[in-house]
């Protein structure tokens, strides 16, 4: 078939391969293959050939308008994931840098009514073109660092028609833009300060009201919640995520990452396709997770920016057979970082995932923390044309270079993006 795109000379080329049905566990996390002098073509937004630039100089069909670049002295990587993100939100939070520097806690700032609520505020002001915009923005910012696919919550609305509004917003980024967008409905986020006194009456108006539109407009694939001390319980938690599976959603929680009140056992009990952050994960809930295929979305860029002494326990998980995955969680308070190579140095540093661990937690595995894997996380032939080049002789020098962007050029959907 005749290529569109045909990428030649790379000095690696490094995917992981075979693992689409299921996520990469154990010590096959560590496992990555790669390909010196390698090639990948496509044609249209389908990759037609991935293998060493001598079998393609063979196969490859190459046309007057075949797009050709060389990828000599760079790093070829499926387009990269970002399984977590809170993309779309009024505002930013800066001057919570000062409170943080005097010590106050994240959850304080939350129960003074600042935190989550301040974003709320701002984004319940915002128009859903206004959203767009602002989505638009850090998706150029993502596409440039080489991300191709990603989750976006909602979650700053916390009241139907705002929900509403965010998802709306998100749907919108997601025709008009060309990252691929994953939708998720974070309705649980925060109590409002309407139900402050009665957040119980919170939890209904999400299962009675909120759901049931999300459900029927088809606007999330995934449902989540923030299951912490002091703000979603487990048994609220169950309420709303089993509220969910009834309508077909699929579930996500935000788990033991300040204080472990069961967040963790509640993703295993009901089948979550991922449980994210889990920096106090206890060793039962590890075992539980591994037993009914729970990937763990690990989020080392907030514990960074939050000033946790402890990071999540990956080395334990990765052993206990527990699929683990990476991801940014791009948010304006706890993590305003969208930078995936950021968050691949800090796993390396901090999570002690070697470079070919990370690399597969950010491609293949989270993928699979999205229900994406069929089509995106790694460069195999029928899979979407979503490539990365990188400046880099190796792809344990990616890891390496702490904070530099080295993308070079980026491919969507077989279309040249960035670069
Ligand atoms: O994943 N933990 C809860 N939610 C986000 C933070 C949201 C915010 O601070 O605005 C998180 O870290
Ligand atoms: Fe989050």
């Amino acid at each position: 078939m005749k290529a569109d795109l045909y990428i030649k000379n790379a000095g690696q080329l490094v995917t992981s391969r075979g693992a689409s049905a299921k996520p990469k566990t154990g010590a096959a996390l560590g496992e990555i293959d790669v390909i010196p002098d390698g090639a990948v073509a496509a044609a249209g937004s389908t990759l037609i050939f991935v293998g060493t630039t001598a079998a393609a100089e063979q196969q490859v069909e190459v046309g007057e308008d075949t797009l050709v670049m060389d990828g000599r002295n760079q790093v070829v990587l499926p387009g990269l994931v970002d399984a977590h993100t809170h993309l779309v939100f009024g505002g930013s939070r800066e001057h919570e840098l000062d409170l943080k520097l005097q010590g106050v806690p994240y959850l304080d700032i939350l129960a003074q009514g600042g935190g989550i609520l301040s974003t709320v505020r701002a984004t319940r002001a915002a128009s859903l073109e206004e959203l767009v915009e602002i989505g638009k923005k850090y998706g150029d910012q993502m596409l440039s660092q080489g991300t191709t696919t990603i989750e976006a919550k909602s979650g700053y609305g916390l009241c139907t028609a705002d929900e509403i509004k965010q998802l709306r917003a998100i749907r919108e980024i997601n025709r008009h833009h060309p990252l691929d967008i994953v939708p998720t409905f974070l309705g649980a986020h925060a109590v409002p300060p309407e139900y402050k006194e009665d957040p119980d009456q919170f939890v209904e108006l999400v299962i009675n009201e909120m759901l049931p539109q999300v459900a029927r407009e088809e606007l999330a694939e995934f449902c989540d919640i923030f299951c912490e001390k002091g703000v979603f319980s487990a048994d609220q938690s169950r309420r709303i995520l089993r509220a969910a599976q009834d309508l077909g959603l699929k579930i996500k929680i935000h788990a033991d990452e300040i204080a472990a009140i069961g967040g963790s056992q509640l993703a295993a009990e009901l089948g979550a396709v991922s449980a994210d952050h889990l920096l106090v994960t206890p060793e039962e809930s590890i075992e539980k997770m591994a037993a009914a295929g729970v990937m763990a979305c690990l989020l080392p860029a907030t514990t960074f920016y939050l000033r946790e002494d402890h990071f999540a326990p990956a080395r334990k998980m990765i052993a206990g057979g527990v699929p683990v995955a990476l991801a940014s969680d791009f948010n304006p308070g706890s993590c305003p970082c969208h930078d995936l190579h950021l968050v691949m140095t800090i796993a390396c540093l901090y999570l002690k995932m070697t470079p070919a661990e990370v690399i597969n937690a950010v491609t293949i595995n989270a993928a699979h923390a999205i229900g994406r894997a069929a089509t995106v996380g790694s460069l195999e032939v029928g899979k979407k044309a979503d490539i990365v080049l990188f400046d880099a002789p190796n792809y344990q020098y990616l890891p390496y270079r702490l904070g530099s962007n080295l993308v070079r050029t980026v491919i969507k959907n077989g279309k040249l993006v960035r670069g």
